[in-house]
């Protein structure tokens, strides 16, 4: 299958692939990077029944994941380092690799998709189990965190999200969530969350943060909440058990999502005809800006490079 890249997006493990802080996985010498884009289908080989020429799709973010659980052996197929990525112009892929991207996206929107939003369903609505009627919390306005509030806004859940910045709050407040949280002069946001909660607690954190954050996501959560485990922004956390027991709490580790999460995810967004947050697009001459400006920590949402 040829794939020809009409736009790729960035994400925070781009940043630590290329600084070599990137450890779930060996990486591939001289990878093509970025995990995530969108483009349609110029060329088929014999036997391929999943698709056609022009038709506009997706990689998924781990190839061989396609449903159940994830295995360690399929790792090494993550795109964008383990295995060469979709920062090109064509790129090959096994038909069971793409999905079909939602009818009414861009191949801009549809690039902000594969890992961020893929998470973002997955730590939310699978193992998150993200309820109407329940609430989370989300932690800075990078893509996770808000795709992460997209998916519960769309399902009637409540957010509460905390951004260390001024500015980003009234644009969580344009994006509908109305109760957030500037944990840069509210440090002590778990505290703000149990208020905000009527002393009971958040169903569910979505949590990016590491140190720091992890003992207040255990402190925000109700008894017999939910932590789902996605990054690690700020360094690695330590985790203390009792706390965590004394919640009878439970925590996962996320790793985005099988092809399964991302088809449902997709048609969940067809039905509410989600808009990802986009903040930038570069071109692809300025990929190296893209990368700089997503290291500068001002974006809102996703940072989307044009291929053409
Ligand atoms: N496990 C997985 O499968 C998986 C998948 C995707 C991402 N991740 C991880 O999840 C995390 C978020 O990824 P992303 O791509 O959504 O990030 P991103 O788009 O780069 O967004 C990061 C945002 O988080 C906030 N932030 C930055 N530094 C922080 C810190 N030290 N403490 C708390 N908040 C901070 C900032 O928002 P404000 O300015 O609003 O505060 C920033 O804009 C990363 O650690 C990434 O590696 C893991």
């Amino acid at each position: 299958m040829v794939v020809r890249i009409r736009a790729c997006s960035l994400n925070h493990r781009d940043l630590n692939i290329i600084s070599g802080n990137y450890s779930s996985v060996a990486i591939k010498p001289e990878a093509i990077p970025l995990s995530d884009g969108a483009g349609e289908v110029t060329a088929v080989g014999q036997g391929v029944t999943r698709w056609k020429v022009g038709d506009r799709v997706a990689p998924i973010f781990v190839q061989r994941w396609l449903g159940g659980n994830l295995l360690p052996e399929y790792m090494p197929s993550a795109l964008g380092g383990p295995s060469d990525g979709v920062l090109a112009e064509q790129i090959v892929l096994s038909e069971e690799g793409l999905v079909r991207i939602p009818s009414h996206m861009s191949f801009e929107q549809a690039a902000t998709l594969p890992c961020a939003a893929v998470t973002a369903w997955n730590a939310a609505l699978v193992k998150g189990g993200l309820q109407p009627g329940h609430t989370v919390v989300t932690l800075g306005t990078g893509g996770v965190s808000l795709f992460s509030a997209q998916f519960a806004l769309m399902i009637g859940a409540r957010v509460i999200a905390t951004t260390g910045s001024d500015e980003k709050v009234e644009r969580l407040r344009e994006l509908g969530v109305s109760e957030v949280v500037n944990c840069r002069t509210t440090p002590n946001w778990d505290v703000r969350v149990r208020e905000l909660t009527g002393g009971r607690g958040a169903d569910l954190v979505v949590e990016v943060g590491g140190p720091g954050s992890v003992a207040r996501s255990i402190a925000a959560i109700r008894y017999c909440g939910h932590i789902s485990v996605v990054g690690n922004l700020a360094g690695k956390a330590t985790i203390d058990p009792g706390a965590l027991f004394a919640k009878r709490a439970s925590m996962c580790g996320i790793q985005v999502g099988s092809r399964d999460m991302f088809e449902a995810m997709n048609r969940a967004i067809e039905v509410a005809k989600l808009e990802p947050v986009i903040d930038r697009v570069f071109d692809f001459t300025e990929t190296r800006a893209a990368y700089e400006y997503l290291a500068g920590g001002k974006h809102f949402g996703k940072v989307v490079i044009r291929v053409s």
